[in-house]
């Protein structure tokens, strides 16, 4: 199969597009034909090195851990999935391996769930990773209530834009922090957009003068410290990016794959209550395009690699 792979760590350079061995599939896992796979900032901190402490890396690899595409074939033990089936997958290992910006990939089945009929592949593949940890930082770590204000930051990138609408579904009034070209664009998603910035704490104070009853931080350093201080008595904070939110008696938060809240993502895409903006693609040989997009780190919504098949094209 054609995907993209790395040798070593390094910058966008190090990835290359060609032929790689097709998947084999394990008994747990699903072979899964890519048709399209999101971009996330931890696809270049993974090619960079920094999960080094807490990922082996077995190359060469093949980065991306967010899929959308169609079954091809069980494993043996898989009873919930069958050929032709659509899918969508978090398809994170314990190990950097075998990612998804490929032409197929073996997910475990614990990382999969049904595509919204409703999203196309591109939007579909913007929905596992980024959805997962704004769903399980939301409702699992910040247990966030109906009439309460929660601060999302950075509302308008991956994860803050479907956090902005999750948490405005639980019923929060969702304050976001975001660039002012695209405070409209959180206003859209039900979000109160602030610049974020100096003076970010006088501007959430006018809003929230009380204090805020969650943080949602996706940024850390300055950020997370000045968010620690917009808290109302009994208040909660919660980061994703910086581990000294336990110095402030917040929680860290890393996604996991988990079946059933994926299902209850696709569920809300269904629905209607979280939609996914694809604000690029790029063909699959062009990911190292879309890894220089996400590090320079003003995406809107998701960056998505699409993989296109010739007609009668070979496969796994
Ligand atoms: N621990 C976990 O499980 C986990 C899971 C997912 C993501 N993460 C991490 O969380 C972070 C966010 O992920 P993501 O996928 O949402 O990233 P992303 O989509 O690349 O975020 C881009 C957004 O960040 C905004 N932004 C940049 N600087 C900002 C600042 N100082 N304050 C507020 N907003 C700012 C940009 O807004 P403007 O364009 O308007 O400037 C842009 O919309 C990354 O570091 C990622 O690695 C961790």
């Amino acid at each position: 199969m054609k995907g993209i792979s790395y040798r070593r760590y390094g910058g966008p350079e190090v990835l290359e597009y060609g032929e790689l061995r097709d998947p084999k599939v394990g008994p747990d896992q699903v072979l899964v034909e890519v048709r399209a796979a999101a971009v996330n900032p931890v696809d270049w901190k993974c090619r960079e090195g920094y999960l080094d402490p807490v990922l082996d890396a077995v190359f060469p690899v093949i980065p991306g851990w967010d899929v959308s595409g169609v079954v091809v074939r069980p494993g043996a033990a898989v009873t919930e999935f069958e050929a032709g089936d659509e899918v969508i997958g978090y398809a994170r290992e314990d190990f950097l391996s075998r990612g998804t910006f490929a032409e197929y990939v073996a997910a475990p089945v614990r990382a999969l769930a049904r595509k919204p009929r409703n999203l196309s592949f591109e939007e579909a593949a913007g929905l596992p990773l980024a959805g997962l940890t704004a769903y399980q930082v939301l409702v699992k770590a910040l247990e966030v209530k109906r009439g309460e204000t929660v601060l999302v930051h950075a509302a308008a990138g991956g994860v803050g834009s479907l956090a902005v609408q999750i948490a405005a579904h639980l019923g929060a009034r969702v304050i976001g922090t975001a660039g002012e070209s695209n405070h409209d664009y959180v206003r859209t998603l039900g979000g109160e957009p602030v610049r974020y910035g100096e003076g970010l704490a006088e501007r959430v104070r006018g809003l929230a003068p009380e204090g805020v009853d969650a943080v949602f931080d996706t940024i850390g350093g300055d950020t997370l410290r000045t968010s620690a201080h917009l808290l109302a008595p009994e208040g909660r904070l919660a980061s994703i990016a910086d581990h000294e939110v336990l110095d402030h008696g917040g929680r860290y938060c890393f996604v996991r794959p988990d079946p059933e809240d994926l299902r209850r993502l696709s569920d809300l895409a269904e629905q209607g209550v979280v939609s996914v903006h694809v604000q690029h693609t790029f063909p699959l040989e062009r990911t190292a395009d879309a890894h220089r997009l996400s590090q320079a780190g003003h995406v809107r919504g998701k960056i998505v690699v699409t993989v296109d098949r010739e007609v009668g094209g070979g496969g796994a």
